[in-house]
């Protein structure tokens, strides 16, 4: 068996939904887990790397001495958390799912059930992988995910340029017993080629291994051309 090699890094890693709230008693959000950003994180830890950890809410524990956590509701807050560490990391892997948007207003009160009908006014939130994208230095590597109801490595790959990843996770909502809440995935990894490995069904656990094994080739080779 390969002997693994201890990461002496420090990563970012997003994970879970975010809550965009409404009022004090409703949010809009999604079904996000955090299972495979956890995953992630864990999987970066015992491989010796030192991880901050930004983490929407989720009902998950993690309890590993490099694994920095720190608990968001917001995409706001996600965002800011995010631009305050990358510059200190040496890559981030962006699993959380984020609200695209927010309510531009949050109500102080709880909005009162009418018979009519309700319009809420949304606002489009920042793309944080996006913004990493754009300010990486060239040391810096950033993995995004895409979650896509059919299984489109064009939209996937189009993603990763928009963005200015280096790899991508596609997994697909239409694989059975893969997704958001799921303990298992089933995912491909592109960079800007196309596609570089595809993992079959696995724990997401598993998946997690597969994911770093990959991070680490591509930053290998990103810093052999630096
Ligand atoms: O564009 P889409 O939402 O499909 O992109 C998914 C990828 O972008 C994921 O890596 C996700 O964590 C990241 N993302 C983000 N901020 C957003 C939206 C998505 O970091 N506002």
């Amino acid at each position: 068996m390969l002997k693994k090699k201890r990461l002496n890094k420090t990563y970012l890693v997003t994970a879970g939904p975010t809550h965009e709230k409404i009022d004090p008693v409703r949010y809009i959000g999604n079904y996000s887990s955090g299972k495979m950003g956890f995953a992630i994180a864990e999987q970066l830890a015992s491989r010796g790397a030192k991880v901050i950890l930004i983490a929407g809410p989720v009902a998950l524990t993690i309890n590993h001495p490099n694994i920095t956590r720190i608990d968001v509701i917001s995409a706001a807050e996600m965002y800011d958390q995010c631009l305050l560490y990358f510059s200190n990391c040496n890559g981030a892997v962006m699993v959380a799912a984020v609200a695209d948007f927010a309510p531009v207003v949050i109500n102080s009160q709880k909005i009162k059930r009418t018979t009519e009908n309700f319009i809420l006014e949304l606002k489009a939130n920042p793309d944080i992988a996006a913004s990493l994208g754009a300010i990486k230095r060239k040391d810096q590597i950033v993995v995004g995910f895409a979650l896509e109801t059919s299984s489109d490595e064009e939209k996937a790959l189009a993603k990763l340029r928009v963005k200015n990843l280096d790899l991508i996770i596609l997994n697909s909502l239409n694989d059975k017993d893969s997704g958001f809440v799921t303990d298992t995935n089933s995912i491909k990894i592109l960079n800007s080629e196309g596609v570089i490995f595809t993992s079959g069904l696995k724990l997401k656990t598993d998946i997690a291994v597969d994911i770093v094994n990959k991070i680490i080739e591509t930053e290998d080779f990103i810093l052999s051309l630096a």
